[in-house]
């Protein structure tokens, strides 16, 4: 089975549920994403930003995400997450992802249609997928006001253009989720009457959401026990999520509760066992604590078992 684009993956998914896309850094998380999936028969998107192409190299990841595939013999698309420019767009298409996304959110409407047109030429013509953005992830949400939010969340006409002038295959929009382990200050919201607007303008075409971890308190707990500072840590409720997946939401973004299974588990196990230093010692432990909490998001937010 080789590598795939999530074309396939996002036609079968439309409207009934999601397909994870799972940030990678290293062995560890990979093979705990991968494992979860094989063993629930998901379809998979392994996501790599610049930063992990920085810290592991492009090569290294893109050999284990080979191993992967050889490994489960699950279709896997492996897709550049956040690319800020087209040159990052174009190495990572030249180097083998089947997906990238060109985030020109942070331009002008223009501008953002200009690089992410130039983007989409460039990867069609080599037989990979891109992803766009349109509208602005916040930082920490409360009750954000009316006008701010049209200031920032995504707006439905100027969607249906971005996707026609660009030729995109799928669209990040924002409605509310944000990057990190601090999402919320007050009740966590997201603004579902845009998302159908969206998805009414743009049938069958796949969204995407951005910031989609739940920022599990299991983890938060163990973590802060064993010695860390995650102060009132909150993401997006499971719930809002599996809404999401039948709404029209076909890939959803998860990065920050990777990294706190793997904390978590690693600060549980060095305080409960001061004297070892072997870091397999230390790793199994958590890439089995990803790989369970993988399976729980495929299961029973993602409702993508057994779609391979
Ligand atoms: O959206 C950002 C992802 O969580 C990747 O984070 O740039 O620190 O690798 P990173
Ligand atoms: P989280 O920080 O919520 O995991 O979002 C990850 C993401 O959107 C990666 O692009
Ligand atoms: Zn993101």
């Amino acid at each position: 089975m080789p590598l795939v684009t999530s074309a396939e993956m996002f036609k079968k998914a439309y409207g009934k549920y999601a397909v994870g896309a799972f940030n990678v850094n290293n062995m560890e998380i990979i093979q705990g994403i991968v494992d979860a999936a094989k063993e629930e028969l998901a379809p998979l998107i392994l996501q790599v930003s610049a930063g992990a192409r920085k810290y592991a190299k492009h090569g290294y990841l893109m050999k284990l995400i080979e191993a992967a595939v050889e490994d489960t013999g699950l279709p896997i698309c492996v897709h550049l997450d956040h690319g800020e420019d087209f040159e990052i767009c174009k190495s990572c298409v030249d180097g083998g992802f089947t997906s990238v996304m060109i985030d020109g959110s942070q331009f002008s409407f223009e501008k953002n249609i200009a690089v992410t047109k130039q983007v989409v030429e460039y990867a069609h013509a080599h037989g990979v997928v891109v992803e766009g953005e349109l509208g602005r992830l916040a930082g920490v949400e409360d009750a954000v006001n009316v006008n701010a939010k049209d200031a920032t969340y995504t707006d439905p006409d100027q969607a249906v253009e971005f996707v026609k002038r660009t030729g995109v295959d799928s669209l990040a929009i924002a409605i509310g989720t944000s990057h990190g382990a601090y999402k919320f200050t007050g009740e966590p919201k997201l603004d579902f009457a845009r998302l159908e607007k969206i998805t009414g303008l743009l049938p069958g075409f796949p969204i995407v959401l951005h910031g989609a971890s739940t920022v599990l308190p299991e983890f938060v707990a163990k973590c802060n026990k064993h010695g860390g500072q995650l102060k009132d840590a909150k993401g997006v409720p499971e719930e809002m999520l599996k809404k999401a997946g039948t709404m029209g939401v076909c890939k959803i973004n998860i990065d920050t509760d990777l990294r706190l299974a793997m904390t978590a588990s690693v600060r549980e196990y060095l305080a409960n066992n001061p004297a070892d230093f072997d870091p397999r010692q230390y790793l199994r432990p958590a890439r089995e604590a990803i790989k369970n909490m993988v399976k729980h998001k495929i299961r029973n937010v993602l409702i993508c078992s057994e779609r391979v």
